[in-house]
C-alpha cells in the first residue's frame, strides 16, 4: 500500500487519522488513555470531568444487551483538580487530548474547561447530553441552554470546542444550530439514547437509575440520521459517534457528513486493535476508490 494520508484537521485540532476514543470508555487515567493512543487512535477523549469528584449511581449501572450496552453510571469522576494531573501526564507524551466536561452551571463549565486546557487539553467536548443525570442531561434538549453553555466555554478557552449532542430530542439539527450560534467549532453526534431494560424475575427495571443510555450497534442508524440532519444545517465539522465497529461503519459516517469518528462500545467486544483495523480499512477503501483524503468523501451521500 502506498503512503496514505489519513490525517484530518478538525476545526484546528490536527489528528493523524480520523478515529478518536469516545468519552466515557477507558478515559479515567493517563496510562489507559496512553494505551489507547498507542493502539492507533488519532486522539483520545477523556471521561466526562466535572467541577468536583462524584461517586455516580449505585449498582447495577450497566446492562449488556444483544446489540449494545445500556449504562447509567451517573457521571462518576475524580473532579477537575485531580484530573488535570492526568492531562499533564498525557501531554508529556504529546498525546492529543480532548477534555470531555460537564457542570451544573455556566460558570462551572467555563472553570472546568479552562482548568483542563491550562493542563494541556487540545480541545474541549461539552457533554450536555448525559441521559442519566437530571439537569445536566436536560441542558442538551434546550437550544438556548446549549447556545449559552457553548458560548461560556468558548469565552473561557482558546482551543476548539465541540458540543456533544443528544439524540433524545425532536429536532437535533435545531440544537446543532444553537451550538454553532454559541461559537462551537464542531459537533459530536451523538451521545447515548435513553432506554430501559427490565428483569422479568424481579419484574423491575435492571438499572438502579431505572433508565440508562443505549450505546453500540443498535445506535448506528440513529446516529447516522442525526449526522445527516446536522450536516444539512450547520457549516462546522461533525464528529460521528454511535455504534461504529468497523471501517465500513466509519465510511458511512463520513458519507453522511462526519469528518472524524469516535469509537467506544466496540472496544469492549473488539479490543484496542479496533483503531488500527478501522484505519487500515479506511486506507484500503481510499486506495481502491482513488481518494487522497478523508475530507474528499465527507457528506458525499447528500449528492450535492
Ligand atoms: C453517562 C453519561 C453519558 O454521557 C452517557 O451517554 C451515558 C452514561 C453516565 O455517566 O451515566
Amino acid at each position: 500500500m502506498s503512503e496514505l494520508n489519513l490525517a484530518v484537521n478538525l476545526a484546528g485540532l490536527k489528528l493523524r487519522n480520523p478515529t478518536m476514543l469516545a468519552a466515557g470508555v477507558l478515559g479515567l487515567s493517563a496510562p489507559l488513555l496512553k494505551r489507547v493512543y498507542e493502539s492507533g487512535a488519532g486522539a483520545v477523549v477523556t471521561k466526562s470531568i466535572g467541577p468536583s469528584s462524584r461517586g455516580g449511581h449505585s449498582n447495577p449501572t450497566v446492562v449488556s444487551l444483544e446489540y449494545g450496552f445500556l449504562n447509567a453510571m451517573g457521571l462518576p469522576n475524580p473532579g477537575v483538580d485531580y484530573f488535570s494531573t492526568e492531562v499533564r501526564k498525557l501531554k508529556e507524551d504529546n498525546i492529543p487530548v480532548v477534555a470531555s466536561i460537564f457542570a451544573e452551571t455556566l460558570e462551572g463549565h467555563a472553570e472546568v474547561a479552562a482548568c483542563l486546557v491550562k493542563a494541556g487539553a487540545d480541545a474541549v467536548e461539552i457533554n450536555c447530553s448525559c441521559p442519566n443525570v437530571k439537569d445536566i442531561g436536560l441542558l442538551g434538549q434546550d437550544p438556548n441552554a446549549v447556545e449559552e453553555v457553548t458560548r461560556a466555554v468558548k469565552d473561557a478557552v482558546h482551543v476548539p470546542v465541540l458540543a456533544k449532542l443528544t439524540p433524545n430530542v425532536a429536532n437535533v439539527a435545531e440544537i446543532a444550530r444553537a451550538a454553532e450560534r454559541g461559537g462551537a467549532d464542531g459537533i459530536t453526534a451523538i451521545n447515548t439514547l435513553k432506554a430501559i431494560a427490565v428483569d422479568v424475575e424481579t419484574q423491575r427495571p435492571i438499572l438502579s437509575n431505572i433508565t440508562g443510555g443505549l450505546s453500540g450497534p443498535a445506535l448506528k442508524s440513529v446516529a447516522l440520521r442525526c449526522v445527516w440532519e446536522i450536516f444539512e444545517n450547520v457549516s462546522i465539522p461533525i464528529v460521528g459517534c454511535g455504534g461504529i465497529s468497523c471501517w465500513c461503519d466509519a465510511v458511512e459516517f463520513f458519507l453522511c457528513g462526519a469528518s472524524a469518528v469516535q469509537i467506544g462500545t466496540a472496544i469492549m467486544s473488539h479490543g484496542l486493535t479496533i483503531f488500527n483495523s478501522i484505519n487500515e480499512g479506511i486506507g484500503d477503501y481510499m486506495t481502491r476508490r482513488g481518494l487522497r483524503s478523508v475530507q474528499g468523501i465527507v457528506g458525499k451521500a447528500h449528492g450535492k
